[in-house]
């Protein structure tokens, strides 16, 4: 069962600082099964992928590829060839953005959300700016939540050739009606690409069930390292997208006159990849597939309610989101205090080893429409429980008291 009894499977509650590391949705730490893998691999298998005709690298090849079944597997893919290994999610969009470039004809519209990460947008924003196209976005409800007449208004009135919407907030945990979304957008003629950078771990997904065109994620939000993520592409979709960067193990040949493509997915995989991550990420996969999926959501929902019963019971305590209002919200909780800054108060949590985010989360245009500026968030992962969110509340007393309230 995730919570406390996790904890001894993360070196960083024994070994490391350890105490209440409540940014999860920033980055997750790391079982031992997947800092063992890394170290296994730099140790017995680093040799260069797809290159040497030897041994080491035909076996590092060869777990390289198992890392790719594994992650196509866990998202209900239909072939490993519908995964393409990169950094990260803001990678895989980058890469979705410059590789359907040519898709795209001056005047056309792109729908996002104001619940999109920086990441969602700024990409799009300078593919707009190269093609002369248009960025609409769909409004979201005071207490966050997508406002899904307007989504459905913006999507006949604009008729959007791509839409690309966050499965799950990382500012404020709102949960977003994806499958309804996917198919609404689908039925307009649009390509939907889905942000699944905290919903891959916080929701799982069935990308073939859920239809959607494109789907990213990173490693290291799902317990796995940084430096690799996930760009999911329909074959169809991934087979009309340009390479984003040429250089080796992308090509068929090159010649002096111009050079072919290797096949989907390699083709977007210029240089050489970050193998040892991806087959660390292989063991990540196999880590989370330890437990039920119910049972990640029925932990990181209790401690949202639980967080939200424990602040709203807090003098000067401004709850954001979905669950302010006693709507479905998901591993994240974003809240203010008045007289106290979220800086200052993230400064005061970490003298008590509590670790939490204070800012924009990455998501200026959502909490401008909240009227905010900063807020503190917590993020929870599977070893976050009940006794962080009580160190929270103490450190909340103690800011409030500092700063004269
Ligand atoms: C919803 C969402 N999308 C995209 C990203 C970008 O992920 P990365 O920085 O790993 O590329 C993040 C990171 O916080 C996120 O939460």
């Amino acid at each position: 069962m995730p919570g406390e009894s996790v904890r001894p499977l993360f070196p960083f509650f024994s070994e490391g600082p350890g105490g209440s590391y409540l940014d999860s949705a920033a980055t997750t730490q790391k079982p031992k099964v997947v800092l063992d893998e890394l170290l296994r691999v730099l140790v017995h298998h680093n040799a260069n992928v797809h290159r040497g005709a030897y041994r080491l690298s035909a076996e590092a090849s060869e777990l390289y590829d198992q890392a790719r079944m594994k992650v196509a597997k866990m998202i209900g893919a239909p072939s490993e060839r519908s995964i393409v290994f990169v950094r990260g999610a803001t990678e895989a969009i980058n890469l979705v953005a410059y590789g359907s470039e040519q898709l795209f004809n001056p005047g056309d519209t792109i729908l996002l959300t104001l619940l999109e990460h920086h990441s969602n947008i700024v990409p799009w924003q300078l593919l707009a700016k190269r093609r002369g196209l248009k960025i609409a976005f769909a409004d979201i409800t005071d207490d966050g939540r997508l406002d899904m007449d307007d989504f459905r208004e913006k999507l006949t009135s604009l008729k959007p050739k791509l839409v690309a919407v966050t499965q799950l907030a990382n500012s404020l945990g709102t949960v977003t009606p994806i499958a309804e979304i996917v198919s609404l957008a689908q039925q307009a003629g649009a390509q939907v690409l889905v942000d699944g950078a905290q919903g891959v771990t916080h929701l799982g997904v069935d990308v073939q069930a859920l239809g959607c065109d494109y789907y990213v994620f990173s490693g290291h939000k799902m317990y796995g390292p940084t430096g690799i993520g996930v760009l999911y592409g329909r074959p169809e979709r991934l087979e009309a997208l340009q390479p984003f960067q040429g250089g080796g193990d992308m090509i068929s040949y090159v010649s002096v006159e111009g050079s072919g493509w290797a096949e989907v997915p390699q083709r977007f995989e210029a240089g050489t990849p970050a193998f040892p991550e991806a087959i660390a990420l292989g063991a990540a996969v196999d880590f989370l597939s330890r437990f039920e999926r119910s049972e990640i959501i029925l932990h990181e929902s209790s401690l949202v309610a639980e967080a939200c019963e424990l602040l709203r019971g807090e003098q000067g305590v401004v709850l954001h989101g979905p669950a302010s209002r006693g709507e479905k919200q998901l591993a994240v909780v974003s809240f203010s205090i008045d007289s106290v800054h979220p800086h200052d108060f993230a400064t005061i949590a970490d003298t008590h080893n509590i670790q939490v985010r204070a800012g924009n989360h990455c998501a200026m245009p959502t909490l401008r429409r909240l009227g905010v500026q900063a807020t503190v968030r917590l993020s929870f992962g599977l070893y976050s429980c009940r006794q962080d969110l009580v160190a929270v509340r103490e450190a909340i007393r103690e800011a409030r008291q500092l700063f004269g309230r």
